[in-house]
């Protein structure tokens, strides 16, 4: 396949950023889109285009605007409808517009987990209203976990210690909802012993690949820190392998997956997974010899990706807004970089709203340990300022 290719991006995140950057080094040219003007990824694109990717006729004019060969996905809220008939015209999109579809909601990919494959999730149920939550949670047992079908990030997510909470968690979802959607799911509460992200690679020749898996720690839905590699029991990861090539398969398609589980003493369960590189798989960009962006751009160009390396230990750590602002300045850069073994990305982000992610610290060393504790020192020392 010759290079360079025109890639279309929609969502221009710091995902998409760092997609953007992999891509360029392999000479593509890069067209990205996002429902604001210079969004992270749009800094380091060819060009920029802001519009409404849940609107099927905004999203076709552009496509015809600029012809790309591949449209890549960096968000969820995208009119999948219109990817479809864009991949049967023939424009490739990745991983391809059935996994696109299927993940937008949780209650798609759910269904199709549990229900078509057969693998182990926590144990589930949706609600429209109030009373069908009392409903489905009386079915469930507390604790349990409520969740809009459409969100992301922890939005709208709340634990359900008992009855009393259900209201208060209902009126929650609804405040974190995106799309048109009154629709929750309920979820048996699942005390792992840690979750993963299991990266997993689906080429156009060449079997699955799987990078060493990423452990996470969340906090209200939203991650914190990430930290690869683990010491992980060898029939356990043979397990979740075997989940997220029976996911990935049926959903089909080229390109890296992030598919989470949670792993506790004696199962692995299933909870969800991205069609696309997952923002715990940010610390890949220290840790692997190509990261999950390398990996991202290789796979979805039909190029050979030979061996996946563990170069040392590392970890991430996001760097969280405490306010709201606009145009934020970054103070104690300096300090953090003088931690040996840190790197920080700034995304760029032009407006800061409290707890959104605007950097993340990295950090290798010879263990684990001292990888976390770094990166989360490093974190600690940066603060926005605002004019
Ligand atoms: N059933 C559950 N039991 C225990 N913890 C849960 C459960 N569901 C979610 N969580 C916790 O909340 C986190 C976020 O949940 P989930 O991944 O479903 O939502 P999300 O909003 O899509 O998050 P993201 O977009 O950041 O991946 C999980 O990584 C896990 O830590
Ligand atoms: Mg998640």
């Amino acid at each position: 396949m010759p290079l360079p290719k025109k890639i279309l991006l929609l969502g221009s995140g710091e995902l998409g950023k760092e997609f953007a950057i992999s891509a360029k080094r392999l000479g593509c040219q890069i067209v990205a889109c996002d429902n604001y003007p210079n969004a992270p990824a749009h800094q380091v694109a060819d060009e920029q285009e802001v519009f409404n990717m849940l609107s099927a006729p905004e999203l076709k004019n552009i496509v015809t605007k600029h012809a790309p060969d591949i449209i890549v996905p960096e968000i969820e809220a995208i009119r999948t409808e219109a990817l479809i008939d864009l991949e049967s015209q023939g424009i490739q999109v990745v991983p391809n517009a059935n996994a696109v579809n299927y993940t937008m909601n949780r209650d798609r990919i759910r269904d199709l987990v549990a229900e078509n494959l057969g693998i182990r999730t926590a144990i589930y149920g949706y609600a429209e209203s109030e009373k069908e939550c009392l409903n489905v949670a009386n079915s469930i047992k507390y604790p349990l976990v409520m969740k809009p079908v459409m969100s992301s990030s922890g939005k709208g997510q709340s634990l359900v210690k008992s009855e009393s909470e259900l209201k208060r968690a209902w009126e929650y979802a609804q405040s974190g909802m995106r799309g048109d959607r009154e629709r929750v799911i309920l979820e048996e509460y699942i005390d792992f012993k840690y979750e993963i992200t299991l990266l997993t690679i689906r080429q156009k020749q060449g079997s699955t690949l799987f990078c060493s898996p990423i452990v996470h720690r969340q906090e209200r839905g939203d991650y914190q820190e990430s930290w690869q590699p683990i010491e992980m029991n060898q029939d356990r990861l043979r397990e979740a392998q075997e989940i997220a090539k029976k996911v990935t398969d049926q959903l089909g398609g080229v390109g890296l997956f992030g598919v989470e589980l949670f792993i506790t003493d004696d199962e692995v369960i299933f909870s969800e997974l991205s069609p696309r590189p997952h923002d715990t798989g940010m610390v890949t960009l220290v840790s692997q010899n190509l990261s999950e962006f390398d990996l991202h751009a290789r796979s979805i160009l039909g190029l050979p990706i030979p061996e996946i390396l563990i170069n040392k230990p590392a970890a991430s750590h996001v760097v969280l807004a405490e306010k709201d602002g606009m145009s934020p300045k970054y103070i104690g850069v300096e300090d953090a970089l003088s931690i040996a073994g840190v790197d920080v990305r700034i995304f760029g982000k032009t407006t800061s709203r409290v707890n959104r992610r605007m950097a993340v610290c990295l950090a290798t060393a010879d263990s684990v340990k001292e990888a976390r504790q770094k990166a989360s020192k490093a974190a600690k020392l940066i603060s926005l300022e605002y004019e």
